[in-house]
């Protein structure tokens, strides 16, 4: 017999929210269909993604976001997909998304969850077949249920955060998402429209040797950030940067390593968002064990202030970020 049928089934995604919700005696189950939703677009966006080539879906839409970055046709669609999941949902009020200049309320005036989302992220990739990704982070509304979610409600602190998560479309598709109880990544099988859990538990290495930084700004780094860059050189480090935030975080948070996007001289508040690509990842990796911050601060702590923010990030294996820090530290006091 063939040794394959002797396997089990393995659980899926939708099988795992489940128990999870079944661990919590009040839980009503909104943040499981939430979930679910934010899957369900994904597998959507995934078979658009995964035929780009054929349809009419690769390069630029023709317009800029509110950040002044030109839309490609799949950010467009990404957005579209999630938002559409999200309202049809029903457990979500209000969206922040990266495509959208101002806060889009869903109507679902009874929702109470807040969704910030990067529907697509690493545009420069799509066209090229290399690994792009979608970013999220769910709050809880602090407004009463009733009526649309407010700016307040968008603009919560990252340690507030109740769920976050991340999908890779890549060599392979996953989702990886914390709930605050640790971090589990699914694997999509396409022959069955199915995420089954194959990262249960996924844990940082406390340290590794891969530093991913877009080092053709090197001349515009702050001092201890090219000095890091100098130490990992020195210490035979390897350099890794796809220019898909999601994809170099995953490898880093599965193999040990640090992501760097720090402030430029160019760009001097850096170039990451902070609610909807940086919050998302530093609650993951804190759950993994890792560290996130902009260079002096956690970044789930920092108070946002605009819905587009932009912020500094080095996030990764614990110890490596502490490096970075020594060298940032040691620049502020030289002065
Ligand atoms: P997005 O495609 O959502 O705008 O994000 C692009 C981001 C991120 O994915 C990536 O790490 C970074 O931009 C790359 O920027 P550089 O080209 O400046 O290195
Ligand atoms: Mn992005
Ligand atoms: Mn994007």
């Amino acid at each position: 017999m063939n040794d394959k049928l002797a396997l089990p089934v393995g659980t899926t995604l939708d099988r795992f929210i489940m128990r999870k919700q079944e661990a919590f005696p009040y839980a009503t189950g909104e943040l499981s269909q939430l979930l679910r939703d934010i899957a369900l677009a994904a597998k959507i966006v995934n078979r658009e993604i995964n035929r780009a080539g054929l349809l009419d879906v690769t390069g630029a839409y023709g317009q800029q976001n509110v950040q002044g970055e030109d839309q490609q046709k799949l950010d467009v669609i990404a957005n579209i997909r999630f938002i559409r999941a999200l309202r049809n949902g029903g457990e979500v009020c209000t969206i922040i998304s990266e495509e959208e200049d101002d806060i889009i309320q869903t109507g679902n005036h009874k929702g109470k969850y807040i969704v910030a989302i990067d529907p697509l992220d690493g545009s420069s990739n799509i066209d090229v077949n290399v690994s792009i990704g979608t970013i999220f982070s769910v709050y809880r509304r602090l407004s009463e249920q009733g009526c649309d979610g407010t700016e307040e409600d968008c603009l919560q602190k990252g340690d507030r955060q109740v769920a976050a998560g991340y999908v890779i479309y890549g060599s392979s598709t996953m989702l990886v998402y914390t709930t605050g109880h640790g971090v589990n990544g699914f694997t999509y099988d396409p022959s069955l429209g199915e995420f089954f859990l194959s990262h249960p538990t996924i844990t940082s290495p406390t340290t590794g040797n891969i530093y991913s930084i877009n080092e053709g700004t090197y001349n515009y780094f702050p001092e201890g950030v090219k000095q890091y860059v100098n130490y990992c050189k020195e210490n035979d480090y390897s350099a890794r940067y796809i220019g898909s935030l999601v994809a170099d975080f995953h490898r880093n948070l599965l193999k040990g390593g640090i992501y760097m996007y720090p402030a430029t001289t160019k760009a001097p508040k850096g170039k990451l968002r902070l609610m909807y690509e940086c919050n998302a990842l530093a609650f993951i990796v804190e759950q993994a064990g890792g560290k996130a911050t902009n260079g002096s601060q956690r970044i789930m702590e920092m108070q946002p202030t605009e819905l587009h923010q932009r912020c500094p990030l080095f996030i990764g294996s614990t110890e490596m970020v502490d490096k970075v820090h020594e060298f940032l530290k040691a620049e502020v006091e030289v002065g």
